[in-house]
Order: C-alpha cells, then sequence, then structure tokens
C-alpha cells in the first residue's frame, strides 16, 4: 500500500481567495490538491478548467495536483491539463470512447493517470488497463457535487479493488472521493484505500474560520493511521 495522500477538493474553498485556500490546507497538512474538473455535460454541473490550474502553479503552488476530468469528450483538454502543470490526470471510462488510448495519452504528457469508476460503474472496467495505471479513483457519490453522503456500498467495492491491485503486484494507488469525513475515514482506509478527497469535511469543517485546517486534517491522518 502506499503513503497516506489528504488531498482536498478545492470545489467546496472559496473561489474569490483560491490561492490563499489551497495555501492554507497545504500549509495545514494537506499532500495535494484534489482539481475537479466538471463540464455541463458529462456531469451537470460547471467548474473549472486549465487556466485555473495555471494560475495556481504561478501563484506558487508546487504539491501535486490531481486533476478529475469530469468531462466528454477526454482526449482534447489532456495536453492543455498537461501544460496547465496537473501533476495526475484522471477520467471515467465513460466518457472516453478509447479507453486505453487515452491513459496513454495522459502518460504521452509526462503526467500520472488514472481511471475512476462511478458508484455503478462495475470493477471488470479496470481489467486489461489496471496495469497501465497509476491510480484508481472510486467515486463513493456520484460525480457533479460536492457535500454528498458516502455511498456504503463503497466499501465493499475498495476490498474488491485492493485485491486485484495487490494481486498485481504494482504501485497503483487507491483513491476515494466523495463523502469521505473524519468520522468515516478510518473505516475507508480498512478498507483499502490510500489516497482520500475530502472537499467540504475540510472546508466547511466546523471551526475552521477561527483555527484553520490543521486540526480536521490531523485527525483524519490520526484516523487513518489507527487502522495501518
Ligand atoms: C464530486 C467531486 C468530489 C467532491 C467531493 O464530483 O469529484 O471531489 O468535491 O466533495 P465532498 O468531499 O464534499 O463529498
Ligand atoms: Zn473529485
Amino acid at each position: 500500500m502506499q503513503p497516506t495522500v489528504i488531498a482536498p477538493s478545492i470545489l467546496s474553498a472559496n473561489f474569490a481567495k483560491l490561492g490563499e485556500e489551497v495555501d492554507a490546507v497545504l500549509a495545514a497538512g494537506a499532500d495535494w490538491v484534489h482539481f475537479d474538473v466538471m463540464d455541463n455535460h458529462y456531469v451537470p454541473n460547471l467548474t473549472i478548467g486549465p487556466m485555473v490550474c495555471e494560475a495556481l502553479r504561478k501563484h506558487g503552488v508546487t504539491a501535486p495536483i490531481d486533476v478529475h476530468l469530469m468531462v466528454e469528450p477526454v482526449d482534447r483538454i489532456v495536453p492543455d491539463f498537461a501544460k496547465a502543470g496537473a501533476s495526475m490526470i484522471t477520467f471515467h471510462p465513460e466518457a472516453s470512447r478509447h479507453v486505453h488510448r487515452t491513459v496513454q495519452l495522459i502518460k504521452s504528457h509526462g503526467c500520472q493517470a488514472g481511471l475512476v469508476l462511478n458508484p455503478g460503474t462495475p470493477i471488470e472496467v479496470l481489467d486489461w488497463v489496471l496495469d497501465e495505471l497509476d491510480m484508481v479513483l472510486l467515486m463513493s457519490v456520484n460525480p457533479g457535487f460536492g457535500g454528498q453522503a458516502f455511498i456504503p456500498s463503497s466499501l465493499d467495492k475498495l476490498r474488491a479493488v485492493r485485491t486485484m491491485i495487490d494481486r498485481s503486484g504494482r504501485p497503483i494507488r487507491l483513491e476515494i472521493d466523495g463523502g469521505v469525513k473524519a468520522d468515516n475515514i478510518a473505516e475507508i482506509a480498512a478498507a483499502g484505500a490510500d489516497t482520500f478527497v475530502a472537499g467540504s469535511a475540510i472546508f466547511n469543517a466546523p471551526g475552521v474560520a477561527e483555527h484553520g485546517y490543521s486540526d480536521v486534517i490531523a485527525r483524519m491522518k490520526q484516523a487513518v493511521e489507527s487502522v495501518r
């Protein structure tokens, strides 16, 4: 299993102060920046694109930027995100006509590549492509919005994908996204995730206005370590 990563989803940040928000979560112990890209087509919401990724790099962000593409089609926008400073790019197989080709495209631009499985997407989609991946991202909510409740069947799905990854013998990360909170992250870690996206649980945590983000991030890390 890979070292634990906490990746705050900036979808729940204050967009009017995005640079400061990202600096603050990273200073508070976050490992990556999770960057949710939505196109009002693959998902019914519209967010941010490569210009905002580039702006964060120019602002001085050096941490990995984990770009989660919820866009269709996928391939046209991949080089733009690579140029804008993405570290890893994940996409949904339903949104790409040629999944294997999109994985190669991402890697040919120097980024790590990952596949994202919606709650209703069978894990067999990983067959024949798993060995090419740096990361598998399981959605524990339906994509499109922050602040939704964790879907409990995601725990069984995590265990199944953890078994596939372990069997592959490759250093593939297992990321979980949606409804992750300080009080459920331990069971999520126990089910096999090593990379944790959390949006509302970090940016809207009680007391952040007074104390900042370090309390909630430390609580999440402690909970993960307690089951490692
Ligand atoms: C949903 C996004 C998530 C979302 C998570 O489509 O992919 O990254 O921001 O938000 P929370 O942690 O609030 O469920
Ligand atoms: Zn996401």
